[in-house]
């Protein structure tokens, strides 16, 4: 079966853990990969503007060996001609071997994935989800601490529309012993749905408003940046925007061994002095993106020891016939401006059953 990345629990804790291993082997031995992908093209189809996780997507395959194809931006692909996401995943399956794919509507690298015929990565889709930031942020954690259980996680900044803590928060719900501080402004809070999946599956979190109040209680500290392309408002922007501002006054307060994180790019939430601070590692994550991405191309294509004995993956299609029939029979519709159904509406209209009721298979909200 193909497998894809497009949700990070689209992959076991067995899994994920498999990837860091491997991850930290081409650190330690990169001379045994350097042929691994020869012959294989990628191909980096972003719809939406990156630096960092195409540069390192591309970077990673050719420190394989492979080949890189794509595109930076919708402007340069026929999608600004009004090609949908299906055909063009289907088009690209005829020239590469793998997608990365990143888009600003909800969903869209889950269309592409059930239309090509090789396997697709959610490099960032809108607000829902980043998983390949997730790895990146899982590898340096455990690089820097040794550890990715047991242990205060502060999650600051743009927690609404922050899909990289979503992932984040999502993946490490799932190790023992974590908690997690979120610290937003009341306007940029969790979103309603991942708190209810925090409490269902009893993972302790506490919100505050303020970030001096728990910084003297936290192991990680992930910044995050407020969002400008995500608000409509942009008074309610400018009013957000420095809501939070770690110094080096502030960083006083925090324990010696503190990891400061933050996917980037970086506004104001980041003075630089805090770059010379050893608790720093915002760079060597970006590193770590790289080296997990590598992980991450081998497995999906089938070329690291480790897919052998993988469990990985459910039917995404059995799934997905089964959220369009349950659309059907109770006529759900989502409503959501930001999701892929919103633009492409020609998508059939797909609900899972969790035990909160149905959410859309593409953006994850409630049906209309
Ligand atoms: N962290 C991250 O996704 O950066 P880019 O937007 O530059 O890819």
């Amino acid at each position: 079966m193909k497998k894809n990345l497009i949700d990070i629990r689209d992959f076991s804790i067995a899994e994920v853990d498999r990837l860091i291993s491997l991850a930290k082997d081409i650190i330690a031995h990169g001379e045994r990969y350097a042929s691994a992908c020869h012959g294989k093209k990628l191909a980096t189809l972003f719809f939406e503007p990156s630096t960092r996780t195409r540069l390192s997507f591309e970077s990673a395959m050719m420190e394989l060996g492979g080949n890189v194809i794509g595109f930076s931006s919708a402007s340069s692909s026929s999608a600004s001609k009004g090609e949908s996401v299906a055909d063009t995943a289907q088009v690209i399956s005829c020239f590469a071997d793998i997608i990365a794919m990143r888009h600003p509507k909800e969903g869209a690298p889950m269309v592409a994935s059930l239309n090509a015929s090789i396997p697709v990565i959610n490099a960032g889709d809108g607000g829902h989800n980043h998983p390949t930031q997730t790895l990146t942020d899982l590898l340096t954690i455990s690089r820097q601490k040794g550890r990715l259980n047991n242990m205060v996680v502060g999650c600051c900044g743009d927690l609404k529309y922050g899909r990289t803590v979503h992932s984040l928060v999502s993946a490490m719900s799932r190790y023992e012993g974590v908690k997690f501080v979120f610290i937003a402004p009341d306007e940029l809070r969790m979103p309603v749905g991942l708190r209810k999946e925090l409490d269902e599956a009893g993972v302790p979190y506490v919100e505050t408003t303020s970030l001096e109040e728990v910084l003297p209680e936290l192991d990680v500290l992930y910044m995050t940046r407020v969002q400008q392309e995500r608000f409509a408002d942009v008074e309610q922007y400018n009013r957000l925007k420095d809501s939070y501002i770690l110094n080096t006054d502030k960083l006083a307060h925090a324990k010696a061994d503190m990891i400061i994180m933050h996917p980037l790019p970086r506004v104001n939430e980041i003075s630089v002095a805090v770059d010379k601070d050893p608790r720093a590692c915002y760079f060597q994550q970006v590193l770590n993106g790289k080296f997990i991405r590598m992980a991450l191309i081998l497995t999906l294509l089938g070329l690291a020891p480790e897919v052998a004995d993988s469990d990985v993956i459910g039917d995404d299609v059995a799934r997905y016939e089964e959220a369009v029939v349950n659309a059907k029979e109770h006529g759900f519709h989502c409503a959501s401006g930001r999701c892929i159904t919103s633009v492409e509406q020609e998508l059939p209209q797909a609900f899972f059953k969790t035990e909160n009721g149905y959410r859309c298979i593409y953006c994850d909200r409630k049906p209309e």
